[in-house]
């Protein structure tokens, strides 16, 4: 089953690149993608889907499509385009990193390194956090954190594990502990973001952006914290994360509907109608493997877990894939990006393929996707 899955994620891939060839997906509300330049914070998932796609098939034509477009990342950072965000992660990991793990591609490490730094311009050592959105001073965003940037922090664990240069990993350790301490609620739920005091980091409260309210659950928002709270342990080995981490997904799991695939908010009344996040599932399934990799065999989640993960695939993959039905572009129906501001709900997601096919490669292949370099 999960190799039939995995086939069909590599024809689709190729069909999309000669359909759409150096173009990147984007969000739509019309159940397909529109395809057109680089200028997101989601670019990442797609490239990192065909350096999936070229580690499980060595078809050269993916690797010579994702060293194509590594151009494209290189210019952005020049040029400084799209990048006034902390999203940098999230871009350069799958990208320019994957290409140094996979093919060791010496112009792609040079560029998550430079990416590293660019990330690093976001640190506000007042407030002791990498700010999320808008510019230094920015009166909204000025002293806001989300949870989402768990999984940028590790392009700054890299990069220390790579020059030695101490700032790195200060930066990523301050931040996965204000996340851990303001984003984390004592019922292991969590806030999409929170608000500091700009000029002196002072905490005001949690809020959301994605979410259904203030103090609701987002659903890829705990997916996030699974897995990046999962990889701050991996790269730090303080056990404090990996509690964490396995908190956050005991939450997840155990508010799943039947099906095994969340819904977009775990507070959001269930009707019929309610969209989905499949992109949340197969973030959580993820980071879920993550966590496996460091329990001991004694250690009653890694039972809970594994066989949560296998659920949700098996759901993923039986009743929202697009196996069978050649002519679409997503792998996985049914995500949401933004319900309440009307963008994508009940759609494709490019890093909900992304991470559907990351677990899938996981799950057969032991490939972890581009989160770390392997050992
Ligand atoms: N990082 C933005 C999102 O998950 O929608």
């Amino acid at each position: 089953m999960w190799e039939q899955a995995i086939m069909d994620a590599v024809e689709k891939t190729k069909r999309n690149i000669g359909l759409f060839p150096m173009k990147f997906p984007h969000i739509t509300a019309e159940k397909r993608y529109e395809w057109g330049e680089s200028n997101d914070w989601i670019e990442g998932f797609y490239t990192g889907m065909i350096w999936l796609c070229y580690e499980y098939t060595k078809d050269p034509l993916f690797r010579d499509t994702a060293i194509a477009q590594l151009e494209d990342y290189k210019a952005r950072l020049e040029e400084k385009r799209h990048l006034d965000h902390h999203d940098i992660g999230f871009l350069y990991l799958p990208s320019a990193l994957a290409s140094w793990i996979v093919d060791e591609h010496k112009e792609g490490k040079q560029l998550a390194l430079k990416a590293a730094d660019h990330l690093m311009l976001r640190w506000r050592e007042e407030g002791q956090y990498i700010q999320a959105w808008g510019r230094k001073g920015d009166e909204k965003n000025g002293g806001r954190i989300i949870i989402d940037c768990m999984m940028n922090i590790p392009l700054l664990y890299w990069a220390y594990d790579q020059t030695g240069d101490e700032s790195y990993k200060r930066v990523a350790v301050a931040h996965a502990e204000k996340s851990r301490r303001y984003l984390m609620r004592g019922d292991d739920s969590s806030y999409h973001t929170f608000y500091f005091q700009p000029s002196d980091g002072k905490p005001i409260g949690g809020g959301t952006h994605q979410g259904y309210h203030d103090g609701s659950t987002w659903t890829r928002g705990q997916a996030w914290a699974i897995y990046g709270f999962a990889l701050s342990y991996r790269y730090t080995r303080d056990l404090k994360y990996l509690e964490t981490a396995v908190r956050a997904a005991r939450y997840f799991n155990e508010h799943l509907p039947e099906d095994h695939v969340a819904y977009w908010d775990f507070d959001v009344s269930i009707e019929a109608g309610t969209p989905r996040d499949s992109s949340a599932s197969a973030i959580a399934a993820c980071g879920m493997l993550e966590i496996l990799e460091h329990l001991e065999e004694e250690d009653g989640n890694k039972g809970l877990l594994t066989d949560a993960v296998e659920k949700s695939m098996i759901s993923l993959v039986n009743h929202y894939s697009t196996i069978g039905e050649a002519a679409e572009e997503g792998l996985i129906k049914h995500g949401s990006y933004y319900v309440r501001g009307g963008i994508g709900p009940d759609d494709y997601m490019i890093w909900g393929d992304y991470y559907y096919l990351e677990a899938l490669l996981r799950l057969t292949e032991g490939i972890p996707g581009y989160w770390y370099e392997r050992g």
